[in-house]
């Protein structure tokens, strides 16, 4: 009977027997997870904050949350989804009511909070994720042109973001090739695009690799990334690896659990766990290695990065392509790529957290549910593209300290409000309200790997999430700023 789609209201369009889409084989769930997962959070702000905690200790800290606090939330939201085999909302209804169905309710509101978060997420994500779009259309023209050698790449970077109709059209486009893949559905859409898509970034993301550690600062980046020094550590260091934990795993806001839905019977919770979790951290350390290598063979670079996350993507790589980076001519547009690809496997997540909503608790159909809420969704990145270019109150407007403009206040809630609170609830649902013997059932099938221990994943997702998550909000509320 999972096989089938649950409705709770058997009036709704979407006839009964209607069979739920499913991920066609254990690699197309592991490959469409891991694409929701590798972002703009893996190239953009893992870098980054990296350089800003400088390194190491912060890495390995980092390491750890990934497996003690990231890891069993993975499989828990993987589990949630998996066994009521419906979207967040339904998911988390009927995760709570396993032990206390008055909870139901409860349960329904934390999966809105997750559909909230991705609606919102989106509709920032997909502006950042159409300027990959300009920098890929640029840096062709330079690769067949020759860079410019009086173009100033700071000023490039601030004329493009301030011009608002180029950013309108750049996210517009982004937004349609979201909603013409999760438009097709699970298997024929999301599935067939990560297929395809991810070996293509696995492999650009090789050839970026070889070129960088030939670079005469690899030496000094590895040392940087990887030899802990535990003085240059501080709180907010273990706050900040924390939350970013939760966005670079796509969870706290019900993607996984999402995606969950579409796992049948056959595939393993734990394997893909395991494996998206080790692909997502692998993708994040190697492209903060090839950041690092071009970075420290450039004498001055290091100064001139410590702007922003946004200064290492856009403004400082692009001409270091073009003067300094083995084969860089080729690899120039190709990194815009692995940065354009990266993004659209995420944001196609996103889009089916809304969409599958939409489907499974309103009844719409998918094509309706998708362009409707993917036109949703673009009101508001119109917003979030407009905060760049001196729009009055989108340029302005300061909801959190320190954080002005749309975009800011718009990533500043989802990253260190929805996220974590999302999260804490998701750990209380699987921990708690579900049965020992539901999430038993679910991860101890027959499908597990030897490694896996259904008492240490009890104990985590019990005592040591929503500890550590409760500490992220605790300090939130305290005003610390982690994001
Ligand atoms: N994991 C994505 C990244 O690292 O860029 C961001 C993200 C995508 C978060 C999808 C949440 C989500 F549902």
């Amino acid at each position: 009977m999972r096989d089938i789609a649950h409705r709770s209201d058997p009036n709704r369009k979407a006839p009964m027997s209607q069979s739920r889409d499913h991920w066609s084989s254990n690699a197309g769930l592991v490959l469409a997870a891991t694409g929701s997962a590798i972002g703009l959070g893996n190239l953009w702000k893992f870098p980054f904050i990296t350089w800003e905690n400088e390194g190491g200790a912060f890495v390995l800290v980092y390491l750890i949350c990934i497996a003690a606090v990231g890891l069993p939330i993975m499989m828990a939201e993987l589990l949630i989804g998996r066994r009521s085999q419906k979207s967040a909302v339904g998911a988390l209804k009927d995760a709570v009511a396993s032990k206390w169905p008055a909870g139901r309710k409860l349960g329904g509101l934390v999966g809105g909070w997750g559909v909230l978060a991705g609606f919102i997420l989106l509709s920032y994500y997909t502006v950042i994720a159409g300027w990959s779009l300009y920098y890929f259309a640029q840096s062709v023209g330079w690769t067949f042109g020759g860079f410019p050698a009086d173009l100033s790449p700071g000023e490039l970077f601030d004329a493009q973001v301030g011009n608002a109709g180029l950013q309108l059209a750049l996210s517009l486009s982004f937004s349609i090739g979201t909603i013409a893949v999760v438009y097709f559905g699970v298997s024929k859409g999301i599935e067939r695009i990560a297929r395809i898509f991810l070996p293509i970034l696995f492999g650009i993301l090789l050839l970026m690799l070889f070129s960088a550690l030939s670079m005469s600062g690899a030496g000094e980046a590895l040392a940087f990334i990887f030899r802990p020094n535990f003085a240059e550590l501080g709180r907010d260091a273990v706050l900040e690896a924390l939350g970013h934990s939760f966005f670079t795993l796509s969870l706290g806001m019900g993607a996984m659990i999402t995606y969950g839905s579409y796992i049948s019977r056959k595939h393993s919770v734990v394997k893909a766990s395991g494996a998206i979790v080790a692909l997502d951290t692998i993708i994040a350390l190697v492209a903060t290695v090839i950041m690092f290598s071009v970075i420290f063979s450039v004498a001055g670079m290091r100064d001139e990065v410590g702007g922003s996350t946004v200064g290492m993507l856009f403004i400082s790589l692009p001409e270091l392509f073009y003067t300094e980076v083995p084969f860089g001519v080729v690899l120039g547009p190709l990194f815009y790529v692995l940065v354009a690809l990266a993004a659209l496997t995420s944001t196609i997540s996103l889009l089916e957290v809304v969409s599958a909503y939409l489907i499974d608790e309103r009844g719409l159909t998918r094509h309706k549910a998708t362009i409707g809420a993917g036109a949703a969704i673009f009101v508001f990145t119109i917003f979030a593209a407009l905060s760049f270019t001196g729009t009055p109150i989108l340029s302005t407007m300061e909801v959190f300290d320190g954080k002005a403009g749309w975009f800011s206040t718009a990533d500043h809630f989802v990253s260190n409000w929805m996220l974590p609170t999302g999260g804490f609830f998701i750990t209380l649902a699987a921990g708690w309200f579900m049965t020992r013997e539901a999430t038993k059932s679910e991860l101890v099938d027959g499908t597990e790997p030897g490694w896996f221990k259904y008492g240490a994943w009890r104990f985590f997702i019990r005592w040591v999430a929503p500890i550590a998550v409760a500490a992220i909000i605790y300090f939130v509320i305290l005003g610390v700023d982690f994001s």
